[in-house]
């Protein structure tokens, strides 16, 4: 839009700044998602939800772990995913795959493993003692000859479809997925190729609650930047947002087809409280005075943005990769009902090796307590206003547009159409805010 021009107390013209409402850094590249409202009944119409389970959740690959849970052969861990309406083991077999099946007894049904996680040599039913291998073979049946044309080879567990990325445990419950965990994750998947999960992954803390929000509203509470300077200013009142950057505009966005990532700018001059300065000696960890981007492969901050501090990557439907120097962390939003989601988040550090850096982690771990209950603060009250149906569309705006794509996805899936793949044709500047992004996944 043109400036236009006003006439002042002198009688002069004075050129006035285009109007402010309207500005698309980001949306003006990805023209098929519109600038349009976002309609409030996606996060209150049981339809919906079950819509998203048949044709999100129980097709896609989600993440249920990560491969330090399951070290050694006959370690296991049990994995609920309600959407999908199943019960999920996943155990390393004595040949050391990882591997994951319905937790479901192939005799009458019953859940085969009602333990949470631990190591087996192997699984035995409860009910009438039927015992499965690590590779979910049948291997033993209590009375077996009084059952009729009866194979134990035909009736192992029901597998389910298990694949890992840098470390992450992925299945898919749909018996025969169109795409690989690799062609699923695509370009997402290649862009965080490099960065050091395993060695970041040796000390960890996890929280983990139920929140009465739909899984959306709870994801879309992390997928943009707009609420920091005001939800976050007592924990964080000065590490991403400053004079340089008073609203947290995001640094760079990456689109792909589900996922999408964007990088988030952190404020050199931040006045650290005594308990954050002696963190600070000891490493980095989201507030920073030094930054050292040599300690990151090429894939992070790929536009070497010299004010950076963390890649939030989010990968649909409902895991969050978020990564930074020295650090990373995740979120897990688990719907369970249309007003109900599992929120977990884990933080994943190096072993510490002085106790200098334990105090950093141990720094990192109460601030990212406190910040995220700030988030968390929130979620529950929107859902409770969401239900009056007092409004029926939500005005977003342009550094919200990961909220934008998110629903987008969802609203194609749900619909059975295809979604659309950001280019480089896309935009004036090319996809992403320096050309980079990726049309795969
Ligand atoms: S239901 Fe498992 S042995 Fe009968
Ligand atoms: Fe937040």
């Amino acid at each position: 839009m043109s400036a236009t021009a006003t006439t002042n107390a002198n009688g002069s013209a004075t050129p006035q700044p285009p109007p402010r409402s309207g500005r698309a850094k980001w949306t003006s590249r990805y023209p098929h998602l519109g600038t349009g409202p976002l309609p409030a009944d996606v996060f209150t119409s049981k339809e919906q939800f079950e819509l998203e389970r048949e044709h999100i959740f129980k097709k896609v690959w989600l993440n249920v772990g990560r491969i330090e849970q399951v070290p050694s052969a006959g370690d296991f861990f049990v994995f609920d995913i309600a959407m999908c309406e199943t019960s999920i083991l996943v155990v390393r077999g004595a040949d050391g795959a990882v591997r994951a099946f319905h937790n479901m007894c192939s005799h009458r049904g019953n859940k085969v493993c009602w333990d949470r996680a631990g190591n087996r040599k192997s699984f035995t039913c409860k009910f009438h003692g039927w015992v499965y291998g690590l590779d979910g073979e049948l291997r033993h049946v209590p009375d077996e000859e009084h059952f009729f044309d009866f194979q134990r080879g035909d009736h192992g567990m029901a597998p389910v479809a298990c694949d890992v990325w840098e470390g992450f445990i992925f299945v898919n419950v749909d018996p025969a997925p169109e795409e690989t965990l690799a062609e699923y994750l695509g370009g997402m998947g290649e862009s965080l190729t490099g960065y050091p999960f395993g060695e970041f992954s040796g000390a960890c803390a996890s929280w983990s609650t139920e929140v009465r929000a739909n899984w959306k509203a709870v994801k879309d509470a992390f997928q943009e930047t707009y609420h920091v300077a005001f939800l976050h200013k007592t924990s964080i009142p000065d590490s991403f947002t400053g004079p340089g950057n008073p609203h947290q505009h995001i640094l760079d966005l990456r689109l792909y087809p589900r996922h999408g990532s964007a990088s988030l700018w952190g404020n050199a001059e931040i006045q650290p409280s005594p308990a954050a300065a002696i963190a600070f000696r000891h490493g980095a960890f989201l507030l920073r005075k030094d930054f050292d981007a040599g300690n990151l492969p090429p894939s992070v901050n790929p536009t070497d943005e010299k004010d950076w501090v963390l890649d939030l990557n989010v990968i649909f439907p409902c895991f969050f990769v978020d990564v930074s120097e020295g650090s990373y962390f995740t979120h897990n939003f688990w719907p369970l009902d249309v007003d109900r989601t599992i929120w977990t988040s884990t933080q994943y550090f190096p072993k510490p090796e002085t106790a200098g850096q334990r105090y950093n982690q141990e720094y990192g771990h109460v601030l990212f307590r406190d910040i995220i209950l700030e988030d968390g603060n929130t979620l529950e009250q929107t859902q409770s206003m969401l239900r009056s149906g007092a409004k029926t569309e939500f005005p977003i705006q342009d550094e919200e547009i990961l909220v934008r794509h998110s629903h987008y996805v969802v609203d194609q899936m749900i619909h059975g159409r295809p979604l659309a793949t950001p280019s480089r044709s896309h935009g004036p500047t090319g996809n992403g805010a320096n050309g980079n992004g990726a049309s795969r996944g």
